[in-house]
């Protein structure tokens, strides 16, 4: 393949899903920009264009057919004006659906699971040359994280940072441990390195990224292996960061020496999303989350103590197979003991090969539709109330950018709520205390205390 002048060709990369995509999608780019590939915010005129699908629920398919349909279009028109769309389907639909695609939409270039991302050069010249399709949904022996280049393109002042990937568990709902394999964690000197060089182009928040990131098991500097809670100890170290978080966690995977990391850390934001999936039991065990709701509990209540300001968030399924209107109490009773800050909540989805697909005890829509409502009228009412006790308390708030509105900045607080403040851009980057002044539902707005004002 001949090199090319850096941006000589346009990539536009569409992205559905979990962050782990999002990170994904920015490594493509990473790993495209050597051939020329430079990003393009719009499909039209585009020389590659990548969709990067998510199966985790509802009609993924459909959903990517119909997108599929429009890029068709736009690829039709550039073969017309004499060029060529590369057009490329990755992420989770492509690994679990990959025949089914390149058979309902023979246009596509590329299919390729997630973990060969860093095997597209070598794809893309397979699909420059031949005619015909190129499909990659095996995994690979190697990881690709050995074998995909530095992460280049810099990610502002808050980054992500992918981990580990894949997950062991087979929740009964769940479609992760087909689309991303078996769970496999990066080292920790690897893990480090990307965030010295993160840090190094401006960010001072990084959030550590998996789909079961508290599993994560990296080898060691010395050849042994780490828990999270010793890597997030080594991370805190890094001059210039400023905060750390990590998502999703298992309860299951939350280890004492991570307990004690949220106790000993300050820069360790006082924020977890801790996904629950059910209050009851019986549907606990059948989801096979292998922990019962009193153990959640316990669990809440250990990190509450390790650190008492730490605000909980979750996810909430409803109507999985065999959910009755009891079990369906238990999880709201679990929320009402609780008391979350902010949380997720769906009505179950059946994802083909898991499972729960397959049992016989499923919900009609109507159940889920008013369970889900019951359940969300009141996860409303705890995040509102959360926000509202923000109100007149000084919170310090890791500022990224511009407002809203003009002549406002905005940032985050510990909690991961987006905030509001009267104040000049070139506070980004900085972490500045400010006094809470209003809550609306998922944002605050306040003023910047005295003395910083004054600075
Ligand atoms: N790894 C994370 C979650 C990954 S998926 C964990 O272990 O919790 C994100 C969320 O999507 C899940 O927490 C779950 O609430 C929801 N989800 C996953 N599969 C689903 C399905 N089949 N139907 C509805 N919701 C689902
Ligand atoms: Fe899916 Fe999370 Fe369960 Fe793994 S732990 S199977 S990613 S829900
Ligand atoms: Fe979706 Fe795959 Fe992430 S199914 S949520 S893109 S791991």
């Amino acid at each position: 393949m001949s090199t090319l002048e850096a941006g000589a060709r346009r990539l536009h990369v569409i992205t559905w899903g979990c962050q782990m995509n999002v990170y994904d999608s920015a490594r493509m780019a990473d790993v495209l920009a050597p051939l020329g590939y430079a990003p393009a915010p719009v499909p039209e005129g585009a020389d590659m264009v990548i969709l990067n699908t998510c199966h985790i629920r509802d009609k993924a398919a459909e959903k990517l057919f119909s997108e599929l349909g429009r890029l068709r279009r736009l690829k039709e028109r550039r073969a017309a004006d004499g060029g060529r769309m590369i057009l490329a389907v990755a992420g989770c639909v492509a690994q679990a659906e990959g025949a089914e695609i390149l058979a309902r939409a023979p246009y596509v270039d590329i299919v390729l699971g997630p973990q060969t991302y860093h095997r597209l050069p070598e794809m893309v010249a397979r699909a420059a040359r031949a005619g015909g399709a190129v499909i990659e949904t095996d995994f690979p022996a190697e990881q690709k994280f050995d074998f995909l280049p530095d992460a280049s393109a810099p990610q502002g002042i808050t980054a992500f940072l992918t981990i580990q990937e894949g997950c062991d568990r087979f929740c009964s709902f769940c479609v992760v441990p087909y689309t991303r394999g078996a769970e496999q964690s990066r080292p920790a000197m690897a893990v480090i390195a990307e965030a010295r060089r993160l840090v190094a182009q401006g960010a001072r928040e990084i959030t550590l990224l998996g789909q079961n990131v508290n599993a994560w098991h990296g080898e060691a500097p010395d050849g042994g292996v780490w828990g999270l809670g010793r890597l997030l100890r080594e991370l805190a170290e890094l001059p210039g960061l400023l905060r750390l978080r990590y998502t999703t966690s298992h309860p299951r995977d939350m280890d004492d020496e991570l307990v004690t990391a949220h106790r000993d850390l300050p820069m360790l934001m006082p924020f977890l999303h801790l996904p629950v999936q059910s209050g009851s039991d019986h549907v606990l065990a059948a989801m096979n989350r292998r922990h019962t709701a009193a153990d959640y509990l316990r669990l809440a209540e250990k990190l509450r103590t390790a650190r008492p300001d730490l605000a909980l968030s979750s996810d909430f399924i409803v109507g999985h197979p065999g959910e009755t209107e009891a079990d369906f109490q238990a999880t709201l009773d679990l929320v009402r003991e609780v008391d979350f800050a902010q949380a997720f909540s769906f009505k179950y989805s059946p994802r083909p090969g898991t499972p729960a697909a397959g049992a016989p005890s499923q919900l009609p829509d109507a159940a889920k539709e008013q369970r889900l409502a019951e359940l969300q009228a009141l996860l409303r009412g705890q995040q509102a109330r959360f926000n509202a006790g923000c109100v007149g308390l000084t919170l310090p708030v890791l500022f990224t950018g511009r407002g809203r509105h003009p002549g406002q900045v905005a940032g985050r607080s510990p909690f991961l709520q987006p905030v509001h403040v009267l104040g000049a851009e070139d506070l980004a980057g900085r972490e500045i205390p400010v006094e809470i002044a209003a809550a609306l539902p998922n944002s605050l707005s306040g003023t910047l205390t005295e003395e910083r004002a004054r600075a």
